[in-house]
């Protein structure tokens, strides 16, 4: 299956060809050293002034609290993140150790979530992230106080192409990516010239 991103320019493989799978082989295990390895990988993410505001719950498909996250995901994910060998309850320190606020912890959070997400591309593993859960559920599961954000839930594991998703699952697994035109993205007026062959969308 080609979902790699077809870009204007070569961009790092690693980014063009990380997407976010459904279809995951529900017999594979996240065994320790993969988890260490990809909550290593979010450890060394950025933050302002090095607060390191990232928290995360980790609960693999045979241990009690993937049951419990897996409950409080939107109806629409649950189907097919049962199937993950992990689910990642991530969450935001939003509030410090002297009772400030944090106001880059959300953005802080995206940044390790993004280079976990990576480094399991690297591994051959996949991310799929959802801001479909319940966020109080979540916060009432798992003991969380009011300085613990919730942001998303990850499902990591290995692809599975071979054992099909239901609809409208599978249709979505083997559409195009797409993203908007780089010109779209621009706030201010650069003179960009046009590369040969710039299309935004996968095959
Ligand atoms: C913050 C965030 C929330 C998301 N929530 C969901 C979700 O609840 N369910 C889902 O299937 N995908 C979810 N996604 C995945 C996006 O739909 C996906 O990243 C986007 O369509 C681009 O596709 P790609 O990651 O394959 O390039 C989410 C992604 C992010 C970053």
């Amino acid at each position: 299956m080609l979902k790699a991103a077809q870009t204007s320019v070569p961009i790092h493989p690693l980014l063009a060809q990380r997407w976010s799978p459904r279809g995951f082989d529900a017999e594979h295990q996240l065994d320790d050293q993969t988890v260490l390895v990809l909550l290593e990988a979010a450890r060394w993410a950025p933050s302002a002034a090095n607060s390191q505001p990232w928290r995360f719950l980790v609960a693999r498909r045979n241990e009690p609290a993937f049951a419990q996250l897996l409950a409080v995901l939107s109806p629409g994910n649950q189907p097919w993140a049962e199937r993950a060998s992990a689910l990642v309850l991530v969450a935001a320190e939003v509030v410090d150790e002297e009772g400030k606020t944090r106001p880059w912890a959300h953005y802080d959070t995206g940044q390790a979530v993004a280079a976990l997400s990576l480094q399991a591309e690297a591994i051959g593993l996949s991310a799929h992230q959802m801001g479909g859960f319940d966020v109080a559920a979540a916060a009432r599961q798992f003991g969380l106080d009011a300085a613990l954000s919730p942001v998303v839930v990850v499902a990591l594991g290995r692809r599975d192409e071979a054992n099909p998703l239901p609809e409208p699952y599978a249709a979505r697994e083997t559409a195009s990516r797409a993203r908007s035109p780089l010109s779209s993205l621009l706030l201010s007026s650069l003179l960009l010239a046009p590369a040969s062959g710039q299309t935004d969308q996968a095959a």
